[in-house]
């Protein structure tokens, strides 16, 4: 007797998604079912992100549970594939989270009404990366977040709207590169397969460093919406550093999907990591969870040194009810790659801290799914 059809359906039908709590028939995750008359069964799972920390789990699910319903099936070939879900911020869309009317009343805005919320429809997430303050390696995760989600297969943008100190260009080694114009749009700069905007393409230090205010969230508008953007996945937006009045006007204008704070383990005694999960919180914009940058420096033995104490961010997020992302120890590696304009990523991937900062990549993406997914079941 051939194997049929529904026979593989409903084995699949018993596959539960980890993280969205259904399966992957009931969330529509399985296209292509094919069955030969030799009963070769092959099919197609789409994940919601390319980055998928589950993808080999889920994989393997599959293949056990046609197994075990149809013990008499022949090969079983998984294609596993992703399209990149829809954050519920986009305009029309009403998600459980978000306070979507709270704005009008800040900054260079005052006396004109509500403003508009910065929306980009092509691009599917807006991921912004926040600090409580500088030095932290905020540009350092953004970055090597970009480039891990782009080298998985992703539509990746970033921008550094570091107005007084962008580090991107010097990150990725294009210190001295102008974008060109096109269509009265600017045209994003691509390395390691990640497009990028930096305020330090546009301006000199010296210039942006006396604009205040209406100046400088003006700029940092046009760092969204005047780039050529085309269609993304994931645009990463590395804040600048601080909950003032710049960061708040910005992530109160812009529909973010989520935020990432990162920090080291010593800061979070100070009030400043507090403070921007305050900001997003006023603001309504979901928080993704925190990464804990330069979490230990690894001795050549293998055993740490906890430079800036132990699990502080771990400790934070339980305390403050959010997600913990990932610990990324200090290297020379992640140093270096910032010095020399090739993240640690890409210029030594299996170095414990590129694995690290892979692995909170895949996190932040994972994050991302659920939250899209939870949004759109309501
Ligand atoms: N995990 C790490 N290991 C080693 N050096 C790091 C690490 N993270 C960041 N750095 C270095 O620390 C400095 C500050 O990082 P940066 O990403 O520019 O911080 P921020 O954007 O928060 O100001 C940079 O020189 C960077 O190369
Ligand atoms: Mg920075």
């Amino acid at each position: 007797m051939s194997i049929q059809k529904s026979q593989i359906e409903a084995a699949l039908g018993t596959v539960m998604e980890p993280d969205l709590g259904r399966d992957l028939m009931t969330l529509g995750m399985v296209e292509n079912i094919a069955v030969d008359e030799a009963g070769n069964v092959s099919f197609t799972v789409v994940l919601t992100t390319p980055a998928c920390p589950m993808k080999e789990k889920i994989k393997n699910s599959c293949i056990d549970a046609i197994k075990a319903a149809v013990p008499e099936v022949g090969s079983i070939d998984v294609n596993m594939t992703s399209k990149v879900t829809s954050s519920c911020s986009h305009h029309g869309a009403h998600g459980g989270h978000g306070n979507h009317d709270g704005h009008g009343n800040h900054g260079a805005h005052g006396g004109h009404g509500a403003p508009q919320k910065i929306d980009l429809p092509n691009v599917k997430n807006i991921i912004a990366v926040a600090s409580g303050k500088g030095g932290v390696g905020k540009s350092t995760v953004s970055l090597n977040l970009a480039v891990s989600l782009a080298a998985s297969g992703a539509k990746v943008g970033l921008i550094d709207a570091d107005l007084y100190g962008p580090s991107i260009p010097t990150m990725v080694g294009l210190q001295n590169v102008k974008p060109e114009v096109q269509n009265q749009k600017l045209m994003p700069i691509e390395k390691f397969g990640v497009k990028m905007m930096s305020i330090g393409f546009l301006v000199d230090p010296e210039t942006a460093l006396i604009w205040r205010g209406p100046m400088a969230s003006s700029a940092m508008r046009q760092l969204i919406t005047d780039v050529d953007w085309q269609e993304l996945d994931y645009l990463i937006f590395d804040l600048p550093p601080g909950t003032g009045d710049i960061q708040l006007t910005l992530v109160q204008n812009l529909a973010i999907s989520g935020a990432v704070i990162v920090t080291t383990p010593q800061e979070v005694a100070l009030a400043d990591v507090a403070k921007a999960v305050t900001m997003f919180r006023k603001v309504g914009v979901p928080i993704l969870g925190l990464v804990e940058n330069m979490s230990w420096y690894e001795l050549p033995d293998g055993s740490r040194d906890y430079i800036f104490g132990r699990q502080g961010g771990e400790k934070f997020a339980k305390i403050n009810a959010l997600a913990f992302l990932g610990s990324i120890p200090i290297s020379s590696s992640m140093r270096e790659g910032g010095d020399v304009g090739t993240p640690a990523i890409i210029a030594s991937p299996d170095a414990p801290t590129s694995v690290a900062a892979s692995r909170v990549a895949g996190e932040i993406a994972r994050q991302i799914s659920i939250l899209n997914a939870n949004c759109s079941m309501n």
